[in-house]
């Protein structure tokens, strides 16, 4: 009898500890632990009661068996709500957290272009590509030999002056012009030759049209019957793509010492069309490039008989074409990196 007593009193001193213990849980995984060992059969607070049947007299097992099971289904009970109260403001909680508002501006993704002078120098490889023009690219390191002798610019020879170069040792120099490109090509191929030849290029000028560093693209045509014809011929084709249609040629005699003649070429103003702006300086034409027939010692020098080939070549600077398409009229902009410049030019 007193043990009855005693574990009726064990019963309801439980499930007010329960009642205790709940109030204080915070998450339903506390609630879930909690639980786990409250009902445990071997050692749970509730789960074990069972096992202390045996020293419950007979005539009262019944009533301590119902007791025990009451005292469970009220805790599994307890248990459900608040795990159900909980999870909904667990719920709550993460709807709040993770809530997108589809009215905020949406951060802005930044889209990069290349560079101008990458953009024209692309355009350039694509338009002459699509000529039937091979692309050769020579190094930027270049000997006195290819860049000049080569040339037809032998030491002493007055057009060494038309460049400032950079030395790195008496034979050794940074290429003034991709021109020395067209040696290292008519040396490694048997005409005919169809070549584009892009790349930096080094000479000791600066100022707003000059930079010592700027890119060139080299041609060079060398064929049976090559005459300077071919060479305006294909020009005007050239520039209508790069400028736009309609776009002609000029070209006026210059001094080059590896072309015989030599041109400077210049094409009707794209802008005005003529009529004389600000861009042509009121002349209604732009100076492009230099060109000329390839010199007959140069195509010599290169083991090329010139009975029976002649050519063609030209040189123009890219960072120009840039400068005029996209109305630079300073060099320095493009070698800035400024993104308020960079970013208005995307083609
Ligand atoms: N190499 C010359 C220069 O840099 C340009 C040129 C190339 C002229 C080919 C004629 C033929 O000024």
């Amino acid at each position: 009898m007193a043990e009855f007593t005693e574990l009726s009193e064990k019963i309801a001193k439980i499930k007010n500890e329960v009642q205790d213990e709940l109030s204080k849980l915070e998450s339903s995984k506390s609630v879930y632990e909690y639980k786990k060992n409250i009902l445990d059969g071997k050692t749970g607070l509730i789960g074990s009661l069972m096992k202390q049947m045996g020293k419950v007299p007979n005539e009262q097992k019944a009533e301590y068996g119902k007791k025990v099971n009451e005292l469970k289904a009220w805790a599994q009970n307890h248990f459900e709500e608040l795990d159900a109260k909980l999870k909904a403001e667990e719920m709550r909680l993460r709807y709040e957290s993770e809530k997108i508002d589809v009215t905020m501006p949406a951060v802005k993704n930044e889209k990069g272009n290349l560079h101008p002078v990458t953009q024209v120098r692309n355009q350039l490889t694509d338009i002459f590509a699509s000529m039937g023009f091979d692309i050769y690219e020579g190094t930027e390191i270049e000997t006195d030999y290819y860049n000049f002798t080569a040339l037809n610019t032998p030491q002493d020879h007055p057009a060494r002056d038309m460049q400032d170069t950079f030395y790195l040792s008496p034979d050794f120099l940074l290429r003034t012009q991709t021109s020395a490109g067209q040696i290292h090509v008519m040396e490694a191929k048997k005409p005919p030759i169809k070549v584009v030849s892009p790349g930096k290029v080094f000479r000791s000028d600066d100022d707003a049209t000059h930079s010592p560093m700027f890119t060139q693209m080299e041609g060079l045509v060398v064929d049976k019957g090559i005459t300077l014809c071919d060479l305006k011929g294909m020009l005007d084709e050239f520039v209508q793509k790069i400028f736009g249609k309609g776009t002609t040629t000029r070209l006026r005699p210059s001094y080059f010492p590896f072309t015989e003649p030599s041109v400077e070429v210049d094409v009707s103003c794209f802008q005005c069309h003529g009529k004389g702006c600000k861009l042509c300086k009121g002349t209604g034409w732009i100076e492009v490039l230099g060109a000329g027939v390839v010199n007959n010692k140069v195509l010599e020098g290169c083991g090329i008989d010139t009975k029976e080939y002649s050519g063609f070549a030209f040189g123009i600077g890219i960072e120009r074409v840039a400068m005029l398409k996209y109305g630079i009229n300073n060099i320095k902009q493009l070698f800035e990196s400024d993104l308020r410049v960079l970013k208005q030019i995307d083609d």
